[in-house]
């Protein structure tokens, strides 16, 4: 009872609108939704954090969030166990699912519109309707200082390596080396940060 009106509160805290032009009432906004937010049981919220409005989030998603990370506008994440390093920015627009995890290291950046899907599909037998295929969960977990530009999306089973750029559009679909550069569907190697 307690925890379900924690989660309204929260939910109508990222419903109330930013005015970012109104500088000290943005500050105090985006830092209040983060305040709120974190009253419930399974949300950990290591202040400072920022979170923009129109977030969206499962009642029962564990979170973690680490300091002077940056949520903007209208970004959401569902499923179980999400995990966010300190001082990471999540641009607009990024759909999160965490049905089975997806944890991000620290200063990571995910692009305005990616998609990270931490859950796939059995689709062995044609009979099976495609709707009551069994879903198989796949970690995500992407290191320290990773870039993710614009409308990458990342699959499940996948992890991103230290430092590793990709570029925009790309799909994910395999292991990242530390500090490669990435770009494609699927994304491929084509350079090294030296
Ligand atoms: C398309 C898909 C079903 C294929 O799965 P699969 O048959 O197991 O394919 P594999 O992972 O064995 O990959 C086979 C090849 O296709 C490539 N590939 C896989 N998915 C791809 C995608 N979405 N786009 C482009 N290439 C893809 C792989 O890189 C691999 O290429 P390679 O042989 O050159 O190395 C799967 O990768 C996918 O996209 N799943 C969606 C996951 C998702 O969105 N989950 C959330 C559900 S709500």
């Amino acid at each position: 009872m307690v925890e379900s009106l924690k989660f309204s509160l929260a939910l109508m805290a990222c419903s109330l609108p930013d005015f970012p032009r109104i500088r000290p009432y943005y500050r105090f906004m985006v830092q209040f939704r983060a305040w709120v937010i974190g009253l419930g049981k399974n949300r950990r919220i290591i202040h400072p954090v920022w979170i923009e409005r129109g977030f969206e989030f499962s009642k029962n998603l564990k979170m973690t969030l680490h300091a002077n990370s940056k949520i903007k506008h209208h970004v959401s994440i569902t499923g179980s166990r999400f995990e966010l390093g300190k001082g990471c920015v999540i641009e607009p627009n990024v759909t999160i699912d965490a049905t089975s995890s997806v944890t991000i290291g620290e200063g990571t950046c995910v692009g305005a519109n990616c998609e990270i899907y931490s859950h796939t599909h059995l689709f062995g037998k044609k009979e099976t309707s495609i709707f009551h295929a069994p879903e198989i969960d796949e970690p995500v977990v992407i290191g320290d200082g990773v870039l993710l530009y614009g409308h990458v999306v990342v699959v499940g089973g996948v992890e991103i390596g230290t430092g590793a750029i990709v570029g925009n559009g790309s799909i994910v679909t395999k292991k990242l080396d530390e500090y490669g550069i990435y770009f494609g569907v699927p994304a491929r190697k084509v350079d090294q940060r030296i």
